[in-house]
């Protein structure tokens, strides 16, 4: 059934530029970049837009922790998130950054306009400020003393130990996590946007069907709560754009940042001759969906629509909110290597497995999404290798081989076909949903129904039967016609392998050729087109992400509390696996003249030499030494000596003069030996 072509506008939640892109943000974009394939196969015009949110105080700490401007570091992560995101085959059509002159126009402007309409005013607020480093603080830099349970260190929100929420002012022993100082109260201005005035049009914009009917219920609770007054201003320093007419104001994060979403459109149409107000207009006859999870969602169900509707702009159609990555069942953890980095995982594995397994557990409600790697590993070599892969190479080379790379000209069973045909409005509808597990759920089913077809006709057999050709060449090209849909329905969630399989087709794949079919067509030699998930490989990945638990970098006040973290004096296992320990025979040992601590070593390493000089003459005579076996760090990089070259480092054991232990040699440990 063709449809009236769409005009449609996407966004996925903009990352924060102080961090990598993990596995969490990458359930959102490849939700959102599935959906938008979908929308595109399907004719309509439809773009993508998202961009790093650069603004904020954990943005501007890091960069000073590191010691470059804000900017410097948002242009670094920025792209590096981009290409991360690219890497997974995420194709949006603008990824921008939220420090932009589009941003700060858009941002002015729709603050400019909600003052005048008056939903802006002042107010002096008493907020903690840290008064040595001259900054408000954030509720999450400030620690200290739960003031219900006195339980210590606790976050300037919320207590671990007993849950009680509070304001940091409240807390006992409060102190500032930039600097360590004891924070003081202190008054500033501050400037507040009117939410409460909104409340009968947010009420009826949830009522719209905008967003999820579990997620509207729960946003009842707001209203009964009551709407709030909301603070957007923010003193200096910070990094942000600075409030028109409002000297050292800054807006707050959560205002440019959906803003942000317009500016990075707008960035893209004025690069591409594509009209920006046709999509944001009060008449707009776009549709326009966010994507987010479901942590975010009282700025993108509030305050955004607020502001766009205070400021003459059309609000969003729809909201899709998701729900959080759990791996093996639990929270990410850095500690566990279940904290997995977009680009630790691409090191490791393909993007279009992880593509593949989300795609098949994505529903259209909030529930968590649970990334369990046996499950994933299971599931990817089943279904893509053992199903979809399987039907064309079963089918490929027999055309290739008997009948010249060509398809028949007609078909063994034209109903199997067009079942699979039919099933594709069904299969669209799931996508269009975001039900994106019924989809997979029909493709398999489908999957199983092409292999279960070619087990019965059996053309490895036939095709040695001198009078079954014609039958083998039909039914193996029917094979091929079955591949051929299942990928054009799986080409959104997998655009790599729909890519390679179309130059094994000659053919380019849009939703509705699943409703043609290929006969007397050429096809191409197959060539695998995808590898299985080795669990090894998944394995390893855990222990890189473990490494990459890096130690917290002291702050640059040694007061800070983030230099007692007890990680901090620790080696990562990375660092540990560098090091290369052997096990090395002393083969000479003698005098250093000019060093009275010194003996010079010449260690056989088993087919290798390698001198060193070691500090352990205190305890050994030479010639004592000789036939000893030490262990030795052998990829240690060499250092050039007052007496010549030390090429790696001898270990010993006990606390050091008189007292230092070198190994008597044992049959199983042969020189050149690798320790660990
Ligand atoms: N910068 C804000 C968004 C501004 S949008 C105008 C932000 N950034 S974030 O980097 O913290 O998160 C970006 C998106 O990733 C959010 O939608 C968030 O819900 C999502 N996720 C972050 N961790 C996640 C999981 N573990 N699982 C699923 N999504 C997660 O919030
Ligand atoms: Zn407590």
């Amino acid at each position: 059934m063709p449809q009236q072509p769409r005009k449609i506008l996407v966004t996925s939640a903009l990352p924060y530029a102080n961090g990598s892109i993990h596995l969490g943000h990458l359930l959102e974009h490849i939700q959102t970049d599935i959906w938008t394939r979908f929308q595109r196969m399907r004719g309509h015009e439809c773009y993508s837009v998202c961009a790093d949110d650069a603004h904020g105080t954990p943005v501007m700490l890091k960069a000073q922790e590191l010691g470059i401007t804000p900017e410097e570091m948002v242009t670094r992560t920025r792209a590096e998130h981009h290409q991360d995101l690219l890497d997974f085959h995420i194709d949006y059509n603008n990824y921008y950054v939220t420090h932009s002159e589009e941003n700060k126009q858009l941002s002015e402007l729709i603050y400019n306009r909600l003052k005048e309409g008056g939903y802006i005013s002042t107010r002096t607020i008493s907020q903690l400020f840290d008064p040595e480093k001259q900054m408000f603080l954030p509720d999450r830099f400030v620690k200290g003393d739960c003031p219900s349970c006195g339980a210590e260190d606790q976050n300037g929100d919320s207590c671990d130990v007993c849950s009680a929420t509070y304001s940091p002012t409240e807390m006992k022993n409060p102190r500032s996590v930039v600097s360590g100082a004891t924070p003081i109260l202190k008054d500033s201005e501050h400037y507040f946007f009117d939410l409460p005035q909104f409340e009968e049009m947010l009420k009826g914009w949830l009522r719209s069907g905008a967003i999820q009917e579990e997620m509207a219920n729960k946003l009842q609770e707001w209203f009964e709560d009551g709407l709030q007054q909301w603070d957007i201003s923010r003193d200096a320093p910070y990094f942000g754009f600075e409030i028109p007419g409002a000297p050292n104001k800054f807006f707050y994060v959560w205002v440019d940042a959906p803003v942000g979403y317009m500016a990075s459109f707008k960035n893209f149409c004025d690069n591409n001759g594509v009209n920006f107000d046709s999509f944001w207009n009060k008449d707009s006859d776009a549709e326009l969906y966010h994507f987010i999870g479901k942590d975010i969602t009282y700025f993108h169900c509030l305050f955004w629509p607020a502001m766009l509707e205070g400021a003459g702009f059309r609000k969003p159609t729809g909201v899709n909110v998701h729900g959080f990555v759990t791996v093996n069942g639990a929270k990410m953890s850095k500690s566990r290597g279940t904290f997995i980095k977009g680009r630790t995982y691409l090191n490791h594995l393909n993007p279009e497995y992880l593509r593949y397994y989300f795609a098949s557990k994505l529903g259209d409600s909030v529930t968590d999404i649970d990334l369990n790697f046996e499950d994933f590993t299971q599931k990817v070599n089943s279904d893509l290798v053992g199903k979809v892969v399987n039907i064309a190479s079963r089918c490929a080379s027999f055309i290739t081989k008997k009948f010249n790379g060509k398809l028949s000209d007609s078909i063994e069973n034209p109903a199997l076909l067009a079942e699979f045909q039919q099933a594709s409005e069904s299969i669209a509808e799931s996508f269009e949903k975001r039900q994106y597990n019924r989809a997979i759920r029909d493709i398999m089913a489908l999957a199983d129904k092409a292999n279960q077809y070619i087990d019965a006709q059996a053309p490895w057999v036939t095709i040695k039967d001198g009078t079954k050709q014609e039958l083998t060449h039909q039914v193996c090209s029917l094979g091929i016609n079955l591949f051929r849909v299942l990928v054009t329905y799986l080409k959104p969630v997998l655009p790599k392998l729909a890519e390679q399989a179309e130059a094994f087709l000659n053919d380019s794949l849009s939703w509705d050729s699943a409703q043609t079919e290929l006969k007397g067509h050429g096809i191409e030699k197959f060539k695998a087109l995808m590898q299985r998930v080795e669990i090894d490989k998944v394995n390893a990945m855990v222990e890189d992400s473990k490494e990459s638990l890096a130690p917290a970098k002291p702050a640059a006040d040694p007061n800070s509390p983030l230099v007692k973290d007890p990680i901090a004096d620790t080696i990562s296992f990375d660092d540990f696996a560098k090091v290369d320990l052997r096990i090395a025979r002393i083969a000479k040992a003698e005098h250093v003249k000019e060093a009275d601590k010194l003996l010079r070593l010449e260690l056989d390493l088993g087919g290798e030499t390698r001198q060193v000089f070691a500090g352990i003459k205190s305890a050994y005579q030479p010639e004592d030494l000789i036939g000893k076996h030490t262990v030795m760090v052998a990829n240690l990089a060499p250092r050039k000596m007052r007496f010549g070259l030390s090429e790696g480092m001898v270990l010993a054991a006990g606390p050091g003069g008189k007292d230092l232990w070198i190994l008597e040699p044992h049959a199983g440990a042969q020189p050149g030996m690798k320790v660990k």
